[in-house]
């Protein structure tokens, strides 16, 4: 009998620059025979990335396209990050703590394709320090959005959001860590609706506001 592949899996790139706590989230969901994705390579803009360890690890082609060999060219990285990206023939990229202000030369080779997470509920809180930010500015409840990446960083369309408390007395750490624990949860979702809107439900977890 010939082999035949009936893969229908789409082949996903997580791009990284440390730990990788959200790639181990995607790698883990990426395990289930029913997740839609397959992931092809993990990059990182830093060789030192220890995210890209934890991927060889778990049998995973992980690159490196170190950003700093290119001086101030960010499109020549870029170019060379998205021919890795084709020639290893992915066609949907989450970005995962990769901490790249991107050009409009990626952002619009991979429009509608390339997906980011971000620790705020956004459109508040874009940037670094959001933890930080969302204590000072006193607000009760934060969290975290995958969004499809556009030019403007950290903007354009939501996939979906979790939400968590802020309770008093909470430091930027324990917040994060409170943010951290749904961002593992959402981006797995998040991308399983983005890929299989009919198999998932709108709210991907009763009772708690995970929201895809
Ligand atoms: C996460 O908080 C993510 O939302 C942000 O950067 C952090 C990356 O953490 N974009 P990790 O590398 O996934 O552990």
């Amino acid at each position: 009998m010939s082999e035949t592949s009936s893969d229908d899996r789409c082949p996903i790139a997580i791009l990284i620059s440390g730990r990788g706590s959200n790639m181990r989230a995607l790698i883990d969901a990426c395990a289930a025979p029913d997740f839609p994705a397959r992931i092809v390579m993990v990059l990182s803009n830093k060789p030192e990335a220890a995210g890209l360890d934890v991927a060889r690890a778990a049998g995973l082609r992980a690159e490196a396209i170190d950003h700093r060999a290119f001086g101030k060219d960010r499109a020549a990285h870029e170019r060379a990050v998205d021919a890795m990206l084709r020639e290893a023939g992915v066609e949907l990229v989450c970005l995962a703590g990769y901490m790249r202000l991107l050009t409009p030369f990626l952002t619009e080779s991979w429009a509608g394709r390339m997906l980011n997470i971000h620790p705020s509920l956004l459109p508040a809180f874009p940037g670094l320090h959001t933890h930080e930010r969302a204590l000072e500015a006193g607000v009760k409840l934060h969290g975290c959005t995958v969004h499809l990446v556009t030019e403007v960083m950290d903007d354009g369309p939501i996939l979906g959001q979790a939400a968590v408390p802020v309770h008093a007395g909470d430091t930027p750490e324990n917040l994060a860590a409170r943010v951290l624990e749904q961002e593992h949860r959402l981006y797995p979702a998040a991308l399983r609706r983005l890929l299989r809107p009919e198999t998932s439900p709108s709210a991907e977890d009763g009772g708690s506001l995970l929201v895809v």
